[in-house]
């Protein structure tokens, strides 16, 4: 576990929103292959600090490194194209294509129709996309089936899917099974696992003590803008977690 070199690492981030700090110098690294879990209660920051990572926010103190490069001000799409990916609660999928028109949402795959058209090449889509849903051992009964029609657990699976088959190199979620019932978390928690099999470092925001506990490697405790606590799977239990993230750990 200790591996000296982070593949991705915040030093001192402050970020302001108006007269309000939602990150205050925060220091944040992932190392290769971990999961790392970030809590907090509202407002705590975890989003915000997602989102300086994932160039959706410019921090306006200190400095993003992914790979040891600096990343601090780069766009949203060229920190895509490094490899972090993030899956947001709303997922951003397109619910009236089917799993492969999704796994390759903006990157649409087209071939030659009548030697003049181009048009979607939907069983290229569909195939490459099953290929990788096999490697996360997932099972979407038809991959005609359009996103409306699929349970929630699987459209995070087909968002999970659609990052490993672009390559990502580090995967952000935030509160990836707020939205969903108990079997189709367990099934979210088995594919963060699958992906750390598959030695991609995940950050995981999530609300669910249990969740946590689970699956991360360590655990990162933020409480109003501040990091407050970082802690190994070993050190960590429901206790102590919810002590830091309501700030009673010094009276413990
Ligand atoms: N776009 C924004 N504009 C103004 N304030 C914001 C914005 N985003 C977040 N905040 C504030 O920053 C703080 C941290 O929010 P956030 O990162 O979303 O917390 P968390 O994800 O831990 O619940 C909160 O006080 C929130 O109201
Ligand atoms: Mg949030």
């Amino acid at each position: 576990m200790t591996n000296p070199t982070p593949i991705l690492q915040a030093k001192q981030v402050s970020k302001f929103f108006g007269g309000l700090t939602a990150l205050d110098k925060v220091d944040f690294e992932v190392y290769p292959g971990e999961v790392v879990a970030l809590l907090g209660d509202n407002g705590a920051g975890k989003s915000t600090l997602i989102k300086c990572v994932s160039g959706v926010y410019r921090p306006e103190h200190g400095e993003i490194f992914f790979n040891d490069q600096n990343i601090t001000h780069h766009s949203p799409a060229s920190i895509r194209d490094l490899g972090i990916e993030t899956i947001y609660q709303d997922l951003a999928l397109a619910e009236n294509l089917d799993v492969g028109g999704n796994v390759f949402l903006g990157k649409e795959k087209k071939r030659n129709f009548l030697g003049l058209l181009r048009v979607l090449d939907d069983d290229f889509m569909r195939s490459e996309a099953a290929q990788v849903l096999e490697r996360l051992d997932i099972h979407i009964p038809s991959l005609k089936q359009k996103l409306v029609n699929l349970s929630g657990g699987q459209r995070q699976a087909v968002a999970i899917a659609r990052a490993l088959y672009w390559n990502a190199k580090l995967l952000i979620m935030d509160e990836p099974t707020a939205a969903l019932g108990v079997p189709e978390q367990r099934k979210v928690l088995a594919l963060v696992r699958s992906l750390r099999e598959h030695n991609i470092p995940v950050i995981i925001i999530s609300h669910t003590m249990q969740d946590v506990l689970e699956v991360a490697d360590r655990m990162v405790v933020m409480r109003r803008g501040r990091v407050v606590a970082n802690l190994p799977r070993s050190q960590a239990d429901a206790e102590i977690l919810v002590k830091h993230i309501v700030g009673a750990a010094e009276v413990a």
